[in-house]
């Protein structure tokens, strides 16, 4: 391999300028050029590329987004657009590419990757924390502590008000960002996709009853489909249990910005290096992935199977410690 391209796909994440940085310079180290390709899919079908050097990626491992910018692209869903896309690689010299975001950026790699037989490895870069093979993502511990300030600071005028807050979160159909956020904020439940299939979890939150010497109650609620979210299950509470005074916070996107977090940037610059070992070693097709403080290498097909189970260990603790 003499040149990879790099690209960031899908929701941005912080601690993707980190990776970028590592990827950059892991393969400049190795004696390998390195394009980068903004927009992500989008940006390789335009051709919007440009050759990085060392300082291309200096004073960014602070910042949060993407210096490359991101997009959710239809047109690398069809088999022209990704003819396209290939034009541009061949055209650019672009051998290999490291892609850095979450499920369905690694979805659009793997099947690119099966099409030309192209060498590519993907950095998990999401805040959802939603891949298999991987204990976190990148951008997930920022989230998670942009959450917890943000729960914090509802807490006071929730306490002030004697009020039940639902405060939903972002995680798509995965309540790792709900569940470990109530845990760190001390919230009193989470509602999330992986239980709200089998159970009626607001129901349940609603017999045990909220601890009475509580005056307010913080409940955490992944957006999704199956959640309903946190306006319907407040419009639930009003009808059903009108005892209780609600209110809904939804953070939105500012879950997604901020300087990320030392442990963001260590891990994305771990997975940046990993990945350009990777390709020393042959291998591709492969997410870089950090299972108990190792580097492993993850193929697509398991990275991206939608079965990511949530951990009972902490649904169990954030049982107990809100009694
Ligand atoms: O995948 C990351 C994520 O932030 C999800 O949690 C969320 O459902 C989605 O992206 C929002 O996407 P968009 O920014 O395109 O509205």
């Amino acid at each position: 391999i003499k040149c990879i391209g790099v690209l960031t796909s899908g929701g941005d994440a912080p601690g993707m300028n980190a990776a970028i940085r590592a990827v950059t310079r892991a393969a400049i180290f190795n004696g390998i050029r390195v394009k980068g390709i903004y927009k992500g899919y989008r940006g390789l079908i335009a051709g919007d590329v440009v050759e990085f050097k060392t300082d291309s990626v200096s004073n960014i491992i602070q910042r949060g987004g993407t210096i490359l910018k991101t997009a959710r692209c239809d047109e690398f869903k069809t088999i022209e657009g990704r003819k396209v896309a290939y034009e541009t690689m061949t055209r650019e010299g672009i051998n290999a590419l490291v892609v850095i975001g979450g499920d369905g950026s690694l979805t659009g790699a793997n099947i690119f990757a099966n099409e030309y037989n192209i060498p590519i490895v993907g950095l998990p870069g999401t805040i959802d924390n939603d891949l298999n093979g991987t204990d976190v993502t990148i951008g997930y511990d920022t989230a998670l502590n942009t959450i917890m300030e943000a729960v914090d600071k509802i807490r006071d005028t929730a306490t002030s008000h004697e009020r039940l807050f639902f405060i939903e979160v972002m995680g798509r159909n995965c309540g790792y960002l709900a569940l470990n956020s109530a845990i760190a904020a001390g919230a009193e439940a989470a509602i999330i996709p992986e239980i709200s299939i089998e159970k009626d979890q607001l129901a349940e939150l609603i017999e045990q009853g909220f601890r009475k010497s509580k005056n307010s109650s913080m409940v955490l609620v992944t957006e999704s489909e199956v959640t309903g979210g946190a306006l319907k299950l407040a419009e639930r509470v009003k009808n059903e249990y009108p005892q209780y005074d609600v209110r809904v916070s939804i953070l939105g996107h500012l879950q997604r910005g901020g300087s990320p977090s030392a442990q963001d940037r260590i891990l994305a610059s771990r997975m940046g290096v990993a990945a350009i070992q990777a390709f020393l070693e042959d291998q591709r097709n492969v997410m870089i992935g950090i299972r108990e403080n190792e580097i492993d290498y993850v193929p697509f097909q398991r990275a991206i199977k939608k079965e990511r189970e949530i951990s009972e260990e902490l649904l169990e603790v954030l049982r107990i410690s809100s009694i």
